[in-house]
């Protein structure tokens, strides 16, 4: 059955020394209980390898926030889902609509990206979302199916069965208006329905997807009591231990 999810998207955010304190805190945090779902930071490149040290990923896993479209080579400053694995992390964010509005990520670059992630053993965490003007003229649904199946559907259902997926709504990203649990929990049954369409029920219903989008712990418990809601993936309240173990603990 498909897992309930916490995970942290730091963003680019804290210095190397304040992302292995933050990480610190968060295992320390989890050492004293059992969470009710498993647990997540994503943390930029350069903190890495020095937070895999400090940290029990059999109690906090660890991600990256993307990797290059390419295996290796001349592409100056890129860093590749080899070198996201040899640190030791075990998780790649991928599509974040952030770096699809600013760094021009397309559906082709992120096929490159979710290969290359999973042939290193990486699992992905792949975000999907539309934006405010496709909320409001009511194409939302449409255009999350064509993410889903520009960005995914070439994979084997065994391939895809190792996707995380990530609904954020661009509008609710760091705007402090989150979806309502209705309007999340109506998104991410349609995203089961879609993938249930391509691979069958039974890889649809093991899928884990997330919310994403101003969740914190005064709303997260609300998100993730409907059935298709399997956790959240988190921006600014991440960068709080106490916020993040809130939402934690709303499962
Ligand atoms: P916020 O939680 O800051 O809205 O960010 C959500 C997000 O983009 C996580 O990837």
């Amino acid at each position: 059955m498909r897992k309930n999810i916490v995970a942290g998207n730091w963003k680019m955010n804290t210095t190397v020394a304040e992302g292995v304190a933050l990480a610190k805190e968060v295992n320390e945090a989890l050492a004293g209980f059992k969470a009710n779902c498993d647990v997540i930071v994503c943390a930029p490149f350069t903190h890495l390898a020095s937070i895999a040290s400090v940290i029990d990923q059999n109690k906090l896993g660890l991600g990256a926030e993307n990797c290059a479209d390419h295996k290796s080579g001349a592409y100056t400053g890129e860093v590749s889902a080899a070198m996201v694995a040899s640190t030791g992390a075990t998780y790649v964010i991928l599509g974040h609509s952030e770096r699809r509005q600013y760094y021009g990520e397309t559906a082709e670059t992120l096929r490159e990206k979710v290969a290359l992630a999973l042939a290193n053993g990486l699992t992905p965490i792949f975000c999907i979302g539309e934006v405010l003007e496709e909320r409001e003229n009511g194409t939302y649904n449409d255009v999350v199916k064509g993410q889903i199946v520009d960005g995914l559907f070439n994979l084997s259902a065994e391939d895809f069965g190792k996707i995380i997926l990530a609904y954020e709504p661009v509008w609710a990203i760091g705007t402090g208006k989150t979806a309502t649990a209705d309007q999340a929990e109506d998104m991410h049954a349609h995203i089961r329905a879609v993938i249930a369409e391509k691979y069958g029920k039974e890889v649809a219903d093991n899928t884990s997807i997330l919310y994403g989008g101003s969740c914190k712990p005064s709303n997260a418990a609300e998100l993730f009591a409907k059935p298709d809601v399997d956790g959240g993936l988190i921006g600014g309240a991440s960068l709080k231990c106490a916020d993040f173990m809130g939402i934690v603990k709303a499962f």
